[in-house]
């Protein structure tokens, strides 16, 4: 049968060159907002959403996101076909550019609904899911995996995963380029005690160069996320890094990746931000809720200490506004 699925405009695959991880309780709307005005191409994450809690929960305001962040993936977790058909379609409809299946979550919680990593070891019904997500979803569905989890051997277990999955219509992967160890490691154990392998991912992009392949895991700067693209990978996803040091990751990224030009300096994001964080309060939010992710910004430079520690002790007071902000930054000596 014809696959008539979305399978990607360029404008999307270009900017998957970069991406920001999918991040749960970091990559939030406004931490996605704030990433948006460092680099205005990289391609930013939702949180995991998962599909029982838009289905069934209702908990649509899960959905919501400012248009600004475009362009930006849906992240979706679940192993239910029918609602997973659901969850795709409600995301497409909010108008998130790519819906994205997460099959590399090791944590228990994730485990006992029978999705994340665990469906390394069910490519049929993965196949299944992505089927039934592109069947309604006007956007690009694609996957995040692992090489593999516990006992699996990812140089034949990987293979097959992608074959099988790409059979059901998706082009687009980002692989997590360590397994998953499903028992005995915590979910944080599991982002850093199991090896990376660069290498096999490399060769997958070598058997399948008509699918656009990321890489994933433990890339921490700029400089070691490009030779993954002069080497033929189609696209570098970075997590930690580019939340701890947001600018560093994604200051030049417009410039370096994408050949377009430097974007604003760290002080010039913070002013940027000012009118967002406005209309945050006035909806009733607090401060906290945005500052928690820019404690990073300045890391490495001279008042990093300072700023990072004036925001922690004074953004979750009561009346804290745009002028903390401003007093955070007179802690910066180039911005004072
Ligand atoms: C706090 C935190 C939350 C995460 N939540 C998710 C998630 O919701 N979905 C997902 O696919 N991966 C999640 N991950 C994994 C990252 O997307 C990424 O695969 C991993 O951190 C390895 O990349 P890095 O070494 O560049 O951080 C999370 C990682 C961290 C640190």
């Amino acid at each position: 049968m014809e696959n008539h699925a979305n399978q990607g405009t360029p404008e999307l695959r270009r900017a998957a060159r970069l991406s920001v991880a999918p991040m749960m309780d970091w990559t939030d709307r406004h931490c996605r907002y704030f990433h948006r005005l460092i680099s205005t191409e990289t391609l930013l994450f939702t949180e995991m959403v998962t599909a029982p809690a838009l289905v069934r929960g209702g908990a649509l305001h899960l959905l919501d996101y400012a248009p600004e962040e475009h362009p930006v993936a849906l992240q979706l977790g679940g192993s239910d076909p029918a609602e997973l058909r659901q969850a795709a379609r409600m995301g497409a409809e909010a108008g998130y550019d790519e819906v994205n299946l997460n099959v590399g979550c090791p944590s228990d919680r994730v485990q006992s609904g029978c999705f994340g990593a665990i469906l390394m070891t069910r490519p049929e019904l993965v196949a299944e899911c992505v089927s039934e997500m592109q069947a309604e979803c006007r956007a690009e569905v694609t996957v995040k995996c692992r090489i593999g989890v516990d006992e699996q051997i990812p140089e034949d277990v990987l293979p097959a995963f992608i074959e099988t999955v790409a059979a059901a219509g998706v082009t687009r992967f980002t692989i997590h380029a360590r397994k998953a160890w499903l028992e005995g490691l915590s979910p944080k154990e599991n982002r850093d005690i199991p090896p990376l392998d660069y290498p096999l991912v490399h060769r997958m992009k070598a058997a399948y160069p008509h699918l656009h392949i990321s890489i994933n895991g433990g890339i921490a700067t700029l400089d070691d996320a490009i030779p993954h693209l002069e080497q033929g990978l189609d696209g570098v996803m970075i997590g930690r890094a580019a939340y701890h040091q947001p600018y560093d990751i994604l200051g030049t990224a417009d410039a370096r990746i994408y050949g377009k030009g430097t974007g604003p300096t760290r002080a010039e994001v913070v002013h940027q931000m000012l009118p967002y964080i406005e209309a945050h309060l006035t909806a009733g939010g607090r401060l906290n809720q945005i500052t928690r992710h820019m404690l990073g910004l300045f890391a490495g430079q001279p008042g990093a200490r300072q700023w990072r520690r004036y925001l922690s002790e004074n953004a979750h007071a009561t009346g804290a506004g745009p002028e903390t902000v401003l007093a955070a930054l007179a802690q910066i000596p180039e911005a004072a």
